[in-house]
């Protein structure tokens, strides 16, 4: 096992204020949703409606008809056009076989639904990225998240901190990562695949992906009597290149804010989620933009959610592509180094709602 000498890495994170576990708050059988979970205004979770329109659907990419040549052309044509107008597209027959999907959903609901003490020792210390906790609670008084999550860095490997990773239920590990094994060769396949579909060489990014940042992480979301006043995940942008989800086969709860609306993605059993992350957004010169989205929750049933965070190398610097400036599309983007932009966006704790972008065009903007 690796063992890490975490002092010699970059910290990312600040002190997690304590809040009570939602999944202890479920016990209680309150008759009313704390004020603290209660949103308002632009906040407001929007219940889905009608999902029959496939226009008003996140549109679904067939790996399969990329590897024949007669269907290729017109399968990376519509993933241009997805990542262009949605920011979002699923994928499915990505070869990560199925009964591998099943086993990583059910080891996640078997982790959250262990008894509070047991879940605890791996609880997110402060100053640390990874473990078992809260998102990103910064202050007394900001509105908490329906959920919990488990975070783990998988790589570098020097950063996995194998003290976090669960060893109940008893197969977790190994399943956990040989899933990761399999998102990275998708993550590296669909990297691939969207620099094609801008005219770039295919190893465009791959070769900025060297020592690549991996994070998975497993959103729980208990069921809420009031699912109309709550969220499970605040409105966010991802800060990475590309986030891989799986959502759960029989509750939805993804929205993404497109025209103005928050829009539902289906739930399509096996199919992943892929999204632009603001690190694609710059890479791309803002041709793909990172698009801002949340989670809701079910009033009866429990939902989980399995995210996979890929980006560049801690040090690897980030620019727009070349190919992708002239005099139509100015350079919108200065140059940085990964970790300086993790640092700035784990340091302000309010990249959140409202706030979801414009933190990150602060930072990494060329200011006209
Ligand atoms: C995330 C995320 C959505 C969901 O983890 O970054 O956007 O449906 N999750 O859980
Ligand atoms: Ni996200």
């Amino acid at each position: 096992m690796v063992s890490a000498d975490f002092d010699s890495l970059p910290t990312f994170g600040r002190s997690l204020i304590k809040v009570e576990n939602v999944e202890e708050i479920i016990k209680r059988e309150l008759q009313e949703v704390p004020e603290r979970y209660v949103r308002h205004d632009e906040q407001i979770p929007s219940i889905p409606h009608d999902q029959s329109d496939s226009k008003q659907n996140v549109p679904i990419i067939d790996m399969g008809k990329i590897a024949q040549a007669h269907h290729r052309e017109e399968e990376i044509k519509k993933i241009a056009q997805a990542c262009d107008e949605w920011g979002f597209f699923q994928v499915v027959n990505h070869g990560i076989p199925h009964s591998l999907i099943d086993r990583v959903k059910r080891i996640g609901k078997e982790f959250f639904q262990l008894p509070l003490e047991k879940k605890q020792r791996y609880s997110v210390r402060p100053g640390n990225l990874q473990g078992y906790g809260q998102t990103f609670v910064v202050s007394e008084s900001q509105k908490l998240d329906w959920g919990n999550l488990l975070g783990l860095i998988m790589s570098p490997p020097e950063c996995r901190d194998m003290n976090l990773w669960p060893t109940e239920p008893a197969d977790f590990r190994e399943n956990v990562d040989a899933y990761n094994s399999e998102i990275k060769r998708l993550a590296g396949q669909l990297l691939a695949l969207i620099a094609e579909s801008l005219q770039l060489p295919a190893d465009y990014f791959e070769k900025k992906f060297s020592n690549a940042y991996q994070k998975m992480r497993m959103n729980y979301y208990p069921p809420c009597l009031r699912p109309d006043l709550v969220l499970g995940l605040s409105a966010h942008a991802d800060q990475v290149a590309l986030a891989l989800l799986l959502q759960d086969d029989e509750v939805p709860g993804l929205q993404i804010h497109k025209d103005n609306q928050w829009k539902t993605v289906q739930s399509i059993p096996n199919a992943l989620v892929i999204n632009i992350g603001n690190v694609i957004e710059v890479m791309t010169n803002g041709r793909y933009k990172s698009v801002v989205h949340r989670a809701i929750t079910n009033k009866e049933k429990a939902r989980l959610s399995i995210g996979v965070f890929y980006a560049p190398g801690f040090t690897q610097e980030i620019s727009p592509a070349p190919e992708l400036i002239d005099d139509n599309h100015p350079c919108l983007f200065r140059k940085f180094i990964h970790q300086d932009y993790m640092q700035d966006y784990y340091s302000r704790g309010n990249s959140l709602g409202a706030k979801a972008k414009s933190s990150f065009y602060e930072y990494a903007r060329i200011k006209k």
